[in-house]
């Protein structure tokens, strides 16, 4: 059957996708920006009988499916790495993307696409990390096609590719009609990554792309691919601490729900449990400080936040929340005032989550609030866990998986903090 291949038309300024070529985009309403771009192929419309799939992957499991051999990694992406599964590895620079893949990579059979760093320099950050140099087969290139013949020649003697990074690949422009569109351009990210999920599927390897996201935009890059690919992987973290989370966004072969904990080290990222994460907070009790405990994926994990409230000297006092959502933060500091009667308006608001976290849940609300009141009344709290929502007129509500939490601060040996509203602060 002839290959049906379908092309679409991309701007190559913003990456909006249209069926059909116009002079001007409609988004970003550049001229002349739309190139045609060629399609996915077509997968030859053969009819397969799915229990024959079925028995295929029961039967032959461990050769379908196989693990990475790091433990945080794996529980991410719930049975380990697919034969020709397309990993989307997004984070911002210097998190610790390519710390992690080499890492992998020493202890799995593969071949490490370097386009931003030379094999030395990659070299040097083995011999850092103490893996064995021999384990590495390092392809020096930015260009798609070197890395379709070298995976196409070398049949099944590697597993996983590493692309790193995708921002700087291009596809070669004849084949393609991009035309000279240069590296980290939406269109050349798209048509490279295009490649990547056909050299995949066809050769049956697991390729890991890295991209790189900003913390502001992340326009023209990783977002782009999110629907190319089997599974997208976001690596977070603050750069000043050492604590990295692992997160999956979407997966096809498996669950999203889990995340990996990284703690980052002198001979690179260890992979830490929940008990190592809880220790992170010791037992003193300190003023403008508040334990709660959230759950990342299916794990409880204990954390501190910290707040200083102190007097202000300016117009506009100050209100810097780092890790917690910065419209939330403000309104808990307008429900503290109006509820507990504190002047917030002369005062600046500092909260900080340990750590350098980012919390995304409703249930350390009230540890704010907590921290924040025991840093303006200049007073110890106690070793309560500080759990639960705010609402607008500083009523507590109970939050998801409450039972969970409780179960891990008993075993802690700490009990929650249980009030209706935070007028019992008081
Ligand atoms: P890197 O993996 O190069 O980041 P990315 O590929 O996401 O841009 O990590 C860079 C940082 O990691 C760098 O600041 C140094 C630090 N690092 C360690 O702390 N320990 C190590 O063993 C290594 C290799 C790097
Ligand atoms: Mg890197």
């Amino acid at each position: 059957m002839k290959k049906v291949k379908e092309s679409v038309f991309v701007c190559s300024n913003c990456g909006n996708e249209y069926s059909k070529w116009m002079g001007q985009c409609v988004a970003c309403k550049e001229w002349n920006s739309i190139k045609e771009v060629r399609g996915l192929g077509s997968k030859g419309g053969k009819v397969k009988r799915l229990e024959s799939e079925v028995k295929k992957i029961t039967e032959g499991q461990s050769e379908i499916c196989f693990l990475s051999k790091i433990p945080e990694f794996d529980r991410v992406l719930g049975k380990g790495l697919v034969q020709g599964q397309v990993i989307l590895f997004a984070g911002e620079p210097g998190i610790g993307k390519s710390t992690l893949l080499t890492q992998i990579m020493g202890i799995n059979t593969g071949l490490y696409v370097a386009g931003e760093e030379s094999a030395d320099q990659i070299g040097l950050r083995v011999k850092r990390l103490k893996l064995k140099a021999e384990n590495y087969d390092i392809l020096e290139t930015n260009s798609i096609e070197e890395i379709e013949a070298k995976v196409s020649r070398t049949k099944n003697q590697y597993k996983i590719v590493v692309v790193d990074s995708i921002q700087m690949m291009v596809t070669d422009e004849k084949s393609n009609g991009v035309g000279a569109w240069t590296a980290g351009s939406p269109g050349q990210i798209r048509e490279s990554t295009f490649k990547l999920v056909e050299l995949a599927k066809r050769e049956k390897v697991v390729i890991i792309i890295v991209g790189h996201v900003t913390k502001e935009g992340e326009i023209a890059g990783p977002k782009l691919l999110e629907h190319m690919v089997d599974t997208v992987l976001y690596f977070e973290g603050d750069k000043n601490s050492d604590l990295r989370i692992l997160r999956c966004v979407k997966n096809r072969f498996g669950p999203t729900d889990e995340v990996g904990i990284f703690k980052m080290e002198e001979t690179g990222l260890r992979g830490i449990g929940t008990d190592e994460i809880n220790l992170v907070n010791n037992n003193e009790e300190k003023v403008g400080s508040a334990i709660t405990i959230l759950i990342e994926g299916t794990r409880p994990m204990m954390v501190e936040i910290q707040a200083l409230v102190t007097e202000s000297y300016s117009q506009m006092p100050k209100r810097i929340f780092s890790g917690v959502d910065f419209n939330r933060g403000q309104l808990l500091v307008a429900v503290m005032q109006k509820v507990l009667g504190i002047p917030m308006y002369q005062n600046d608001v500092f909260v900080m989550v340990t750590g350098g976290l980012k919390i995304d849940d409703t249930g350390v609300d009230l540890a704010v609030v907590a921290a924040m009141y025991s840093s303006y009344k200049n007073k110890v709290l106690g070793k309560k866990v500080w759990v639960g929502e705010v609402s607008l007129l500083g009523e507590v509500r109970e939050v998801r998986q409450y039972e969970k939490r409780i179960k891990e601060v008993k075993a802690l040996g700490r009990e929650m903090a249980e009030i209706n509203n935070i007028r019992e602060l008081k």
